[in-house]
Parts: structure tokens; C-alpha cells; sequence
């Protein structure tokens, strides 16, 4: 089964083909980052109006990457939940016209369920059941993961999402947006030990997580080290350093308590905050220490992509999913309501 993906749910066009025989034939991306920059965040209704420039042309693009033609096309799956409501009802839109001109079916995905399904597209994949850690610029979540659609909720956050507070210390540091990678990068030239941020949570049982009082630690921390002439450059990586490996810390404290509490083995890490590559280490050993693996996707299917969205679409379509000829989006959309298959 040949599925095209559509992703549309924030400020990235992502388009895809997954092949039930062969896998991933092709993806293709656009990023509107350069649109929102000026303004430090994605203001939703440019968002919507550029999907809208982007989403077909991309579509033709990756459909002769894979060289295969639209009429080769067995379904669409189309993201179309959780996010901004404008923008999925672009991808939504153009995803239910074209397979009903093709007279294929038209699948809504979870776009969290396809964060969470995306290192299954790598060639050792992770097998169920699994811990996920999903770490996205909209979610922070805990997630026993026995099969497709069969998710607990372990914990989550309870202000903002890891990606968020990365974004707004980017922001505090005067780092371009989104600030995640930014302070990432920062960090590299930072200097461990200088500062020392606070693990928030990590004292008391449970695993939810709060990242808003670090974010004002944070930026208490930046006010007194500003000078008349600004932040020094080597202060600024220092703090970047302190916060990530304070976030990285936290989470690294809650998944061992997640894997201990569930008594499984494997982990996965999902969503755009499992690009960084800190996080990724730090797991890497905390696994290894108590005799379970990490799994996560290849970089580019960390942060938003089409191809998730394509492989889940396939996977529920494939298990027999039934799908109507409705246009659906849902801007707010609990993971722990899907089906499971
Ligand atoms: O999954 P995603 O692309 O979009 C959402 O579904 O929200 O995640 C985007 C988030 C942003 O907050 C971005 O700053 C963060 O992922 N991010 C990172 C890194 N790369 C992306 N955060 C920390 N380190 C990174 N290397
Ligand atoms: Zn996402």
C-alpha cells in the first residue's frame, strides 16, 4: 500500500510516501521558519496562508522523487490533530480533495502518534511494548506504549512543553527563533558547573514534569549577569549549558523512574526535542545502566515531517481503519482517546 503523508499542523510543510513493501520512497520539507523569525514565534494565520503556496507543489515534487505517478496512490493520511486549527485545515482540505479525485480513502492521523511512530521508519526499529518519552514543542509525555493506539498516560507536563521553555530561553538569550536548536548549539560552547539550575519535580514521587519555574530561574540568573553592555558571550553559553543539562537531567531522572515503575526495557524518544543531541547521550547511558536500549528517529524525523504522518496513516488504514468522506481536524487531541488497532 502506497500512503502520501500530509503535515500541516504548525510551521512546516511536510510531505511524504511510505511504502507498505518497500518503506519511506520519499519525503520533502518546507520550512516557514524564515516567515515567523521576525516575530519570534508562528503567528498562525501566515502559517495557514503559506501551507497553502506550499502543500501542492510539494506534493508533486516528492511524488516524481519517488517516481511513481498520483494514480499509484493507494491512500492519504493527512495530520489532523493536535495543532493549530487553520493550518490543519489546509493539509486536511487539499488531503480529502485529492483522494477524493483519486478516488482513494482519506485518513486523519494524530500528529503525536506519529511523533511517537517515527523511529519505527528506521532500519532496527523498536518492537512494542515500549516507554516513550514524546518532547515536542507543544507536548511533554510520558506514554506506556503497548501497540498502535494502545497508550496510558504516565505523566506529562503541567505548564509548559520542554520545546516550549527551550524556545523561550532561546528567546531570554536573544538567540533566533525557534530557540531549541539555538541553545543546543550554544550550550556546546558553555561551561559545566558554573551555574547550577534546579531539576524541577525530580524531589517528590510521580512523573510529571514543570519547566516553568527553570524558565524563570533562568531568567533571574541572565538579569543578574547583564551588565551595562549586555550579557558577556561566555555567560550566555554558561547558562544555556546550565538549562539544558537541567532539562536533560529531569528527564533522565523521570524516564528511569518511568522504566522501573513499568518494568519494561526499551525506550523511545520522539517529537523535536529528541534531536538534541545532549538528551540523546545522557539517555543513552541511563539505559545502558540498567540494561535497556534507546531507540529514536534519524534527525530529520524528529521535528515535524510528512513521513510519520504516511507510516501511521498506512498502519491504521492497513489494520482496517475505517475512514468517511468528512474533513476532520481537532486542534486539541488527547493521544489516550485513539483506537488501538
Ligand atoms: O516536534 P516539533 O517539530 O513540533 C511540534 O510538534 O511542536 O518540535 C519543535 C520543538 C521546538 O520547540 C524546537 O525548539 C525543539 O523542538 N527542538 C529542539 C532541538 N531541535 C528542535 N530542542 C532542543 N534541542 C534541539 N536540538
Ligand atoms: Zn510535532
Amino acid at each position: 500500500m502506497k500512503v502520501l503523508g500530509i503535515e500541516t499542523s504548525c510551521d512546516e510543510t511536510g510531505i511524504a510516501v511510505y511504502d507498505s513493501d518497500a518503506g519511506l520512497l520519499a519525503d520533502g520539507l518546507y520550512s516557514q521558519v524564515d516567515i515567523h523569525a521576525k516575530y519570534g514565534g508562528v503567528i498562525p494565520e501566515l502559517a495557514s496562508r503559506d501551507h497553502i503556496r506550499k502543500t501542492l507543489p510539494l506534493v508533486k515534487q516528492v511524488l516524481a522523487q519517488a517516481g511513481i505517478d498520483q494514480s499509484e496512490l493507494d491512500a492519504i493520511a493527512y495530520t489532523s490533530g493536535p495543532g493549530l486549527v487553520g493550518a490543519l485545515l489546509v493539509g486536511a482540505s487539499i488531503g480529502r480533495a485529492l483522494a477524493m479525485g483519486l478516488g482513494i480513502p482519506a485518513i486523519g492521523v494524530h500528529h503525536m502518534e506519529g511523533h511517537l511512530l517515527a523511529p519505527m521508519l528506521e532500519p532496527d526499529p523498536p518492537s512494542f511494548p515500549f516507554v516513550a518519552l514524546l518532547v515536542s514543542g507543544g507536548h511533554t509525555q510520558l506514554v506506556r506504549v503497548d501497540g498502535i493506539g494502545k497508550y496510558e498516560m504516565l505523566g506529562e507536563s503541567l505548564d509548559d512543553a520542554a520545546g516550549e521553555a527551550f524556545d523561550k530561553v532561546g528567546k531570554m538569550l536573544g538567540l533566533p527563533y525557534p530557540g531549541g536548536p539555538h541553545v543546543a548549539k550554544l550550550a556546546l560552547q558553555g561551561e559545566s558547573g558554573r551555574f547550577e539550575f534546579p531539576r524541577p519535580m525530580t524531589n517528590r514521587p510521580g512523573l510529571d514534569f514543570s519547566f516553568s519555574g527553570l524558565k524563570t530561574f533562568v531568567r533571574n540568573t541572565i538579569a543578574n549577569h547583564t551588565a551595562d553592555n549586555g550579557l558577556e558571550e561566555q555567560t550566555a553559553a554558561d547558562i544555556a549549558k546550565a538549562f539544558e543539562e537541567a532539562v536533560v537531567g529531569t528527564m533522565a531522572i523521570k524516564c528511569r523512574r518511568a522504566m522501573e515503575h513499568t518494568g519494561l526495557e526499551t525506550l523511545i524518544i520522539a517529537g523535536g526535542v529528541s534531536a538534541n543531541v545532549q538528551l540523546r547521550e545522557v539517555l543513552e547511558s541511563t539505559m545502558a545502566k540498567i540494561n535497556g536500549r534507546l531507540y529514536y528517529a534519524q534527525f530529520k524525523f524528529c521535528t515535524d515531517n510528512g513521513a510519520m504522518i504516511a507510516y501511521t496513516g498506512c498502519q491504521r488504514l492497513l489494520a482496517g481503519e475505517s475512514v468517511d468522506l468528512g474533513i476532520h481536524v481537532q486542534p486539541r487531541w488527547s493521544l489516550e482517546t485513539l483506537s488501538a488497532i
